[in-house]
């Protein structure tokens, strides 16, 4: 008996279940660890400012978001998109968002001199920290039990109800990210509509409806002008500003590319590739609805 009989050596992440390699794998792979070579080699060719593990640590925050969102857009982009192949990175991509947000936490203990109380005290006492805090230890559970073992072991109801864990996860990340922007808000508010998305997305599927490009297309839209009004209301409520002046900046693009910009800009894309993925109605089913109305009239 071959030692493969004992051991069940890891897959390697590029390679499918058959392990043969997958070209759709290999290059999310390569996407996936593109922002850590960037920045890493940006860090050591010192081309990160003044405060370089402070800007490493804001960039592995910032990528762990993205593929944690990403991670939660597979499934829509799957049905939207009627691209079935997709499913096999979503766990590639949880994983990565994983490993971002544990990179963006080891220069938090570094940036912190490894003082364990001082981390400590830090965490509990920074309501933004304590949050952070609460979306890494999901993360990691989430991505202890993403193995197929573990789906075995918990059974596949239990399993995905846990992995649902992961909108929830996602809503803490973000508002961690929004309580610690100090100057620009764009980017934060631009995850606040995207994650609107997803989750209007998740219940839309939730209530039982089909999630079509149409509908996919209608919460773009709402998901644009609900940020637009959204970063509106920030600033009116924090500066003062008058309301009317704020929306209309932001539906403008005087003052660069707003939120509700970006969110429109990534979600109608998103429908309107679906649009284009739609099936035609076959012949088939043509047919058929011509000999019902027929059938009908006699
Ligand atoms: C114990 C866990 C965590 C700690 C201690 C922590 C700590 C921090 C700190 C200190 C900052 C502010 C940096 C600054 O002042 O510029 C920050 C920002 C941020 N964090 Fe975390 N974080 C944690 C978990 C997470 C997780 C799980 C995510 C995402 C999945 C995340 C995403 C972000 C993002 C997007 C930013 C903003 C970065 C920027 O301004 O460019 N963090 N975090």
């Amino acid at each position: 008996m071959s030692v493969t009989n004992y051991l069940t050596l890891p897959r390697a992440p590029w390679n499918d279940r058959r392990g043969t390699l997958s070209p759709l794998k290999a290059v999310v792979l390569v996407l996936l660890t593109a922002p850590a070579l960037w920045y890493g080699t940006a860090f050591v060719l010192r081309a990160l400012g003044a405060e370089p593990v402070e800007a490493l640590q804001d960039q592995a925050g910032r990528w762990a978001l993205r593929f944690l969102f990403l991670s939660l857009a597979v499934t829509p982009l799957r049905l939207l998109w009627r691209w079935n192949e997709l499913i096999k990175v979503r766990r590639l991509i949880g994983l990565a968002a994983l490993f971002y947000a544990l990179g963006h936490f080891a220069l938090f203990l570094a940036i912190q001199d490894w003082v364990w109380l001082k981390i400590a005290s830090e965490i509990a006492t920074r309501i933004y920290l304590t949050i952070g805090a609460a979306a890494l230890t999901g993360l990691l559970v989430l991505g202890l039990t993403s193995t197929d073992e573990a789906v075995r072991r918990l059974g596949p109801a239990r399993w995905q109800s846990l992995h649902r864990l992961a909108y929830g996860i996602a809503l803490l990340a973000t508002v961690h990210f929004f309580l610690q922007t100090r100057l620009d808000p764009t980017e934060a508010m631009v995850m606040c509509g995207l994650l609107g998305w997803l989750l209007a997305v998740r219940a839309w599927r939730w209530r039982g409806a089909t999630l079509d490009a149409r509908s996919a297309l209608v919460l773009a839209v709402i998901m644009t002008l609900a940020t637009a009004f959204g970063e509106a209301l920030f600033f009116h409520l924090r500066f003062g500003v008058d309301l009317q002046t704020l929306l209309a900046t932001n539906f403008g693009v005087v003052a660069g590319i707003r939120p509700a910009w970006w969110v429109g800009g990534i979600l109608l894309p998103v429908a309107l590739v679906a649009y284009a993925r739609r099936r035609p109605a076959s012949a088939l089913g043509r047919r058929r609805r011509q000999s019902v109305s027929i059938g009908s009239l006699r």
